[in-house]
């Protein structure tokens, strides 16, 4: 594993191009989950610097907080509930361009402004969400989806 994550591309794409192999390589040799998301958490962080990026971990009916990067948040979100929860029971991407749009959005910060959440799913199974937040509107697209999708697709559990 390197000591740093280092991209030098400026448009979104190239620099989830960018970062891909860096992250393989960085989680690559570590099995352990927690510690995973939390570099990965830091990675994506330093790369695009979201206003908040971290992991909700499925315990038996709710979500709890996991690893993340940025200011506190709330710990517990109930299944359904949210963008988060939502996206847990519909176990699919969600994207909200415009989280006061969104019906039930949970604000956990006020500068928030659009929102990612990716499910993480073993066997099946939804075992966390990946949620992003940013203090930019409209600011998570298609792209956002599909990377996310696949970087936590190198999760080990
Ligand atoms: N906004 C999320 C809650 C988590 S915070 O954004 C960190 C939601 O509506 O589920």
């Amino acid at each position: 594993m390197s000591e740093a994550i280092s991209v030098s591309a400026t448009d979104k794409r190239s620099k989830y191009e960018e970062l891909f192999p860096q992250l393989v390589s960085l989680i690559g040799s570590e099995s352990d989950t927690i510690a995973n998301m939390a570099n990965l958490c830091a990675a994506l962080k330093d790369t695009f610097n979201f206003l908040w990026i971290g992991f909700y971990i499925v315990k038996v009916d709710q979500l709890v907080l996991g690893p993340f990067q940025g200011p506190i948040a709330c710990t517990r979100i109930g299944f359904g509930k949210g963008v988060c929860g939502t996206a847990w029971k519909n176990s699919k991407t969600l994207v909200v361009p415009d989280v006061n749009a969104f019906p039930g959005h949970i604000a956990c910060s006020s500068l928030s402004k659009s929102e990612i959440v990716v499910p993480v799913i073993d066997n099946e199974k939804v075992i966390a969400v990946l949620d992003v937040d940013s203090d930019q509107e409209a600011f998570f697209d298609e792209i956002d989806a599909q990377y996310l999708e696949k970087i936590v697709r190198l999760l080990k559990f």
